[in-house]
């Protein structure tokens, strides 16, 4: 750290010079998180000196946390019931998640030495730091020819060791939504905590279904759900870090539990301690200000622009890996990591799959217009050719 300070004109510019950097939302085709909306920017300024880490301060900011769990639970059918908290994103509700399932298998006396939890094999990588951290052991189950998690091997694979199964409600790779309603009633009864982590298709699948599209329940309105992951910081346009963790039983948010040294002050039921409530409080003004009908009109808007990409990429004769099920569209593209590079030179970002082959990932949120689709589309054959005559040329 230098001795003596700059003046504030000094940091402002050198801050200004890195963060002009950053790439513009308008040129972003790989971000599930977006540009928040400017309501949820505005109270996160005004809350950024808030911390959640200490309720008995700011116990008008965690009245509002408490406001967003019970939006939440209502949005994922448990409107008045349940519990949950917000947290940083999806890794640590997925994290938490998994340890009170296997917390409730040691509460029931069914934990044993080797802990297991049933996964699809396009779970997402979040999972991998969590079962490291618990000791837990996956259960990989290879997904179906739709990308699915099956429930019938679920009903398989789960035994005297399971504590958990997780299912998935929009994919990071595919936005590919799992049949929780299938999955539901082969876990129910089984003493098998299930999770579904909709942190990307939380905030799109619910208004989806109200606009038409053909997808799966996949919230606590399909029994034998325990707990949800679903991320405002995602689709749900509230600033960074915003996650939540959500339970159906009442109890449940609260088994993790861990207390203070400090007379008078509740314990901790997240991983973080200090925690910013601006993301509460972004959370809380979106949810407010858009409402369902704000959301349904994004949703609506969403997958016209996604439609819109698929029907240009299909024009320049290119074939999708999957048939979109969210705003996710997945090409196959040869030479498809050096395209992305040479999109990324231009100043274009996008993501290829370290798993299913040559293929472009490119997701449509917010930031994403017709417009921009429009522009895209011919930069992309560009690079197309270019590498195509590249690798002509080797
Ligand atoms: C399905 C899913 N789960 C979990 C995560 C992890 O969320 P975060 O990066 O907010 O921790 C993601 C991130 O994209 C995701 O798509």
């Amino acid at each position: 750290m230098r001795t003596s300070g700059v003046p504030e004109t000094d940091v402002r510019r050198r801050i200004a010079t890195d963060m002009a950097d950053d790439v513009p939302w308008n040129r972003v085709l790989n971000s599930i998180c977006t540009e928040p909306h400017p309501l949820g920017v505005e109270m996160a300024a005004a809350a950024a000196h808030t911390n959640l880490g200490d309720v008995r301060i700011f116990r008008g900011t965690k009245r509002i946390e408490r406001k967003v769990v019970q939006l939440l639970l209502d949005l994922l059918g448990h409107p008045g019931g349940g519990s949950g908290s917000l947290v940083s994103g999806g890794t640590e509700a997925n994290l938490i998640a998994m340890l009170v399932a296997r917390e409730t298998a040691r509460a029931r006396g069914t934990l044993t030495d080797r802990p297991e939890v049933v996964v699809s094999s396009t779970v997402h990588f979040s999972f991998t730091k969590v079962f490291g951290l618990l000791g837990l052991t996956p259960v990989v189950v290879p997904v179906d020819d739709d990308l699915r998690l099956p429930a019938a091997e679920v009903a398989r694979r789960i035994g005297e060791h399971t504590v958990a199964v997780v299912a998935t409600a929009g994919s990071s790779e595919f936005g590919v939504v799992d049949a929780v309603d299938e999955i539901g009633p082969v876990v129910r009864g089984r003493n098998v905590h299930l999770h579904v982590d909709a942190a990307t298709g939380g905030f799109i699948i619910p208004f989806a279904r109200e606009l038409g599209h053909d997808l799966p329940q996949f919230d606590f309105s399909v029994d034998g759900v325990d707990s949800i992951t679903i991320d405002p910081h995602k689709y749900g346009l509230a600033n960074v870090p915003a996650g939540a963790i959500l339970f159906r039983g009442a109890q449940d948010a609260g088994r993790f539990a861990v207390d203070s040294f400090f007379v008078d002050t509740p314990v901790h039921n997240t991983l973080l301690g200090t925690r910013p409530g601006s993301a509460a409080i972004s959370t809380y003004a979106v949810l407010e200000h858009l409402g369902r009908d704000g959301f349904c009109s994004l949703t609506r808007t969403n997958f016209e622009v996604t439609a819109h990409l698929v029907a240009g990429l299909r024009a320049a004769g290119h074939e999708l890996a999957a048939e979109p099920q969210l705003n996710i569209v997945v090409v196959k593209m040869e030479h498809a990591v050096r395209i992305s590079q040479l999109l990324e030179s231009w100043g274009w970002i996008v993501s290829t799959s370290k798993r299913f082959g040559e293929t472009l990932r490119l997701v449509v949120t917010r930031h994403v217009t017709r417009e921009m689709v429009d522009e895209f589309l011919p930069v992309l054959e560009r690079a197309r050719r270019e590498v195509a005559a590249e690798a002509a040329l080797r």
